[in-house]
């Protein structure tokens, strides 16, 4: 079946460092639900070249955002860097996607880990209401190889969570050091958090790479946590961006 595409048009392309860029783009909003992806295109050379996107934006927002890293050798991510505004972006349809809140268990604690733009579809969960209405505490995790790239400070400050971040290529001051596997597995990042990441009041969202996501999954399992099932609930969602 052929895909349906939404026409949208770029309002802003604000660039955060040479490789991160944030898109916002009115005119096509599909529904969605915050933690979602669309897939997103341009023609070049003739040929639609799509990839997934998860929406930064709450649900209902007219205006939808996206948040990119270039991947130099990649076919889409470096043209989506340098749209402007007033330049066509195709939106489909159907976004889809089970890293929503609507998938996870009730618990004391949600955990929001991510590298690099794997932070994206928490952004959108932390705009909506959901999370401070059925978590009492919710912890957001960022990992990076630069403090630079540590993007959306703001925003997160804004909401009641608790933010620890991790750089893992220079030191930087109010960062843990390295890898978020490592920091699990030596309880510095619950010593940073302020709570604890056990089974009983726990739950793990995991998005970005996906080596962090098994080496995450790994120090979590040593803990007694494994992945949520609709038919075997467990502790632990994940999205893999490649
Ligand atoms: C469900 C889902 C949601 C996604 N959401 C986002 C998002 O919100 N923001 C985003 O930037 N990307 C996201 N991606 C990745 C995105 O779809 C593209 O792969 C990415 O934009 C690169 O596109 P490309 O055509 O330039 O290169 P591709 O040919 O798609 O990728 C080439 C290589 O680049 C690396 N790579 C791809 N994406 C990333 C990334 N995000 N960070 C670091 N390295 C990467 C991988 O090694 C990959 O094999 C998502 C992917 C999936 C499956
Ligand atoms: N970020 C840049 O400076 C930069 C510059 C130019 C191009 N790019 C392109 O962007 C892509 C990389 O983007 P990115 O830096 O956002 O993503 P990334 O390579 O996934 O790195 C993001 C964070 O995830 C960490 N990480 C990697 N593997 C992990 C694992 N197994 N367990 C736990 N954490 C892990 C990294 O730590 P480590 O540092 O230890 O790997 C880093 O802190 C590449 O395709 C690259 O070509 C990036």
């Amino acid at each position: 079946m052929s895909e349906k595409w939404l026409s949208g048009k770029v309002v802003e392309n604000r660039h955060w460092t040479d490789t991160l860029f944030s898109l916002r783009v009115e005119g096509a909003a599909p529904r969605f639900r915050a933690g979602q992806f669309v897939r997103i295109a341009l023609d070049i050379d003739g040929q639609r070249v799509a990839r997934a996107f998860s929406f930064v934006n709450p649900p209902g927002d007219p205006t939808l955002e996206f948040y990119g890293v270039i991947v130099p050798e990649g076919p889409l991510s470096p043209r989506l860097a340098r749209l402007r505004p007033g330049d066509a972006l195709y939106v489909a349809s159907n976004p889809a996607g089970f890293l929503v809140l609507s998938e996870v268990p009730d618990a004391e604690t949600l955990w929001l880990v991510a590298t690099g733009t794997g932070l994206a579809p928490f952004l959108s969960i932390l705009r909506t209401p959901e999370p401070w209405q059925r978590f009492r505490h919710v912890v957001v995790v960022h990992g990076a190889r630069h403090a630079r790239e540590l993007t959306y400070r703001e925003l997160i400050a804004q909401t009641p969570a608790k933010y620890v971040t991790l750089v893992s290529r220079e030191s930087a001051p109010g960062s843990l050091g390295g890898r978020i596997p490592a920091a699990i597995a030596d309880g510095r990042l619950e010593a940073a958090a302020g709570v604890a990441l056990r089974p009983e009041n726990s739950h793990v969202m995991l998005c970005g790479n996906p080596q962090m996501l098994k080496d995450a999954q790994a120090v979590l399992a040593a803990r007694g946590m494994r992945k949520h099932r609709r038919r075997t609930p467990g502790h632990i969602t994940v999205e893999s961006f490649w």
